[in-house]
């Protein structure tokens, strides 16, 4: 038994999470997650909500509620819908938790302690109306190269030129519109990534087995230069971890002044594992033992699961963190990145309300629907399209046909025949041992594919594992062969039936609510992985007592597709 470590990039808390969001980082990390508790290995599955940053202040303002309260909501709201997709956190915690405040005030002593934080002095716009500092993009004017009236202070968005807030004629706050603004100097801390680019450097080369997209972006930052720069890591808002030392003593100079969100955003890792050991009422050393080397971390693998946006803040920015810190903390060992998932021809758009968001996915169909269309359709090593004659075909071919009409013909075939529960018959004859050969080799394959992270070809190893149930069956037709011979038939049956339950054990990670149906129809709680497929072929004894299950997946209409197609064409709310 060995002891993963995995945690999904923590979802803004500003607004609910469209499908694209959910299959580029929480529900692979699930999937894996799932998988390797089923062979039996020690899993943590951390997740949280980032909750800091100028858009979770702004999201409040526009809700009108302080920015704790409108979080606290979110965070239910957010927490609600990842349990209706089934995603097994151990801890689904907040960036804003005291744990992240007292590790990420931790880490910048350590990191100012080690000479690695500089103070320095910059210019930013003020503005009076508002009482703050406003962030680039929070400056709007017209832009001095196509006259576009609502360039933003980082770039324009109509002719795509970057910009500086300097450059934009008639400039605003975009917060209140107040043209009252002036440049102020103010002090930020620094921290100096560049002198971490030979420890960074050596990391990274010697991660030979990380995925190419995962690696072509990390080498691009790493020898860009760009991605390496000292960086500030304060700001001046008024949400978010205050600039103080890990004992409450104010740090000069940065009174009033909070943690950028990306430097904590990923130190709540860590401060999730505490969450959770507190939630547990365990000891820190409960938590210390998978986040610290000294602690016990040491046979710990950690993988960590993420869109390829944030792959340079794992690859880079946090390690340089952890490094830097100078404390044997648990560097990630796998890095598995996504590509993006498109809709329907365009992209999924959180500002736009375009797509198919986790709420409406969840109203018009069970999780496990969209559990294994996104899954076995993910963006992996490209972008993927989500269309919604793609979804109808796939749920209703290797959903409905494939794994529910087996489950659904063995069940009722038998219970016709011999009654509810498994029949004795004869000894497996030679087409079975064949199965069982093909079985065992595509099982291992199934493993291969998991244990690699590879999702999409997972997904076909199992829906290959499926068709071989449906190809037996029809082969060996028990219906036929009851008339003349009822005891082969009988044994066949039993065969199909033990079938039903090792799809459910094999599958429980893509569809974990139509697996516990299947196991629960077997009435068995045994699901053991079947490391020997013979035997896992036998767990359910003649004599065994079973259900007929209602439909596992019903076929989506063309009306519904149609209806959902229409819904969803326009923006969401719209
Ligand atoms: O891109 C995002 O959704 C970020 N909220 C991810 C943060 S991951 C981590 F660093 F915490
Ligand atoms: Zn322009």
């Amino acid at each position: 038994m060995a002891r993963h470590l995995i945690t999904s990039a923590i979802p803004y808390i500003n607004g609910i999470k469209h499908l694209g969001n959910l299959v580029g980082s929480q529900l692979p990390a699930d999937l894996f997650a799932r998988y390797l508790r089923g062979r039996g290995h020690e899993v943590l599955f951390l997740c949280a909500t980032d909750e800091h940053g100028t858009p979770a202040e702004l999201a409040a303002a526009k809700a009108g509620k302080p920015v704790a309260e409108y979080c606290a909501e979110m965070w239910q709201v957010q927490k609600d819908l990842s349990d209706g997709f089934g995603l097994s956190f151990d801890h689904f915690g907040r960036s804003s938790s005291p744990q992240n405040h007292r590790l990420t005030q931790h880490f910048a002593d350590r990191l100012h302690a080690a000479g690695l934080i500089e103070e320095v002095t910059e210019k930013q716009v003020y503005s009076n109306a508002d009482g703050r500092f406003l962030p680039d993009r929070y400056i709007e004017g017209t832009c001095p190269n196509c006259g576009y009236e609502k360039a933003r202070g980082d770039q324009c968005e109509n002719c795509t030129m970057q910009l500086d807030p300097v450059d934009l004629i008639d400039p605003r706050s975009a917060i209140s519109g107040s043209t009252d603004l002036e440049v102020r100097e103010t002090r930020h801390l620094y921290l100096r990534q560049s002198q971490m680019r030979g420890k960074l450097s050596d990391w990274i080369g010697s991660k030979t087995d990380w995925p190419v997209l995962t690696t072509s972006i990390a080498r691009k930052w790493l020898n860009d230069g760009d991605g390496l720069q000292d960086r500030g890591i304060t700001r001046d808002l008024d949400w978010g971890i205050p600039v103080r030392h890990e004992d409450g003593s104010p740090w000069e100079g940065m009174e009033g002044k909070v943690f950028y969100v990306w430097f904590d955003a990923p130190i709540e890792y860590i401060a999730c594992g505490a969450e959770w050991s507190e939630a547990q009422g365990l000891e820190a050393a409960a938590w210390e033992r998978w986040w610290r080397e000294d602690k016990g971390a040491g046979d710990v693998t950690y993988t960590q699961f993420m869109g390829k946006d944030n792959v340079p803040f794992h690859a880079l920015s946090f390690p340089a963190t952890l490094m830097g810190s100078g404390e044997p903390w648990k560097l990630v060992d796998y890095i598995k990145s996504f590509n993006y998932l498109n809709y329907d021809g365009g992209q999924f758009s959180t500002s736009q309300g375009r797509g198919v968001f986790m709420d409406q996915a969840l109203d018009i169909l069970p999780a496990d629907y969209w559990r294994w269309w996104l899954l076995s359709h993910a963006p992996e090593n490209s972008d993927a399209e989500f269309t919604w004659e793609n979804f109808q075909m796939n749920v209703n071919k290797d959903l409905a046909d494939v794994l529910g009409n087996f489950v659904s013909r063995v069940t009722k075939f038998c219970r016709s025949k011999y009654g509810l529960t498994v029949p004795e018959g004869g000894a497996p004859g030679p087409r079975e041992e064949a199965l069982i050969g093909r079985l065992a080799t595509r099982i291992r394959g199934y493993e291969a594919h998991m244990d690699a992270i590879e999702v999409r070809k997972a997904a076909a190893a199992l829906r290959a594992i499926w068709v071989e149930g449906n190809e037996y069956l029809q082969e060996a037709a028990p219906w036929a062969t009851f008339k003349q011979d009822p005891e082969t038939a009988a044994m066949q049956i039993r065969l199909a039936l033990n079938l039903v339950r090792l799809y459910a054990v094999l599958s429980a990670p893509f569809i974990p609510d139509a697996a516990a149906a299947m196991l629960g129809a077997m009435n068995t709680d045994d699901d053991a992985w079947p490391d020997d497929v013979l035997a896992a072929l036998s767990a359910l004894p003649p004599g065994h007592g079973f259900e007929v299950p209602e439909v596992l997946f019903a076929k989506i209409t063309d009306d519904a597709r149609e209806d959902w197609q229409a819904r969803f064409a326009g923006q969401r709310g719209a």
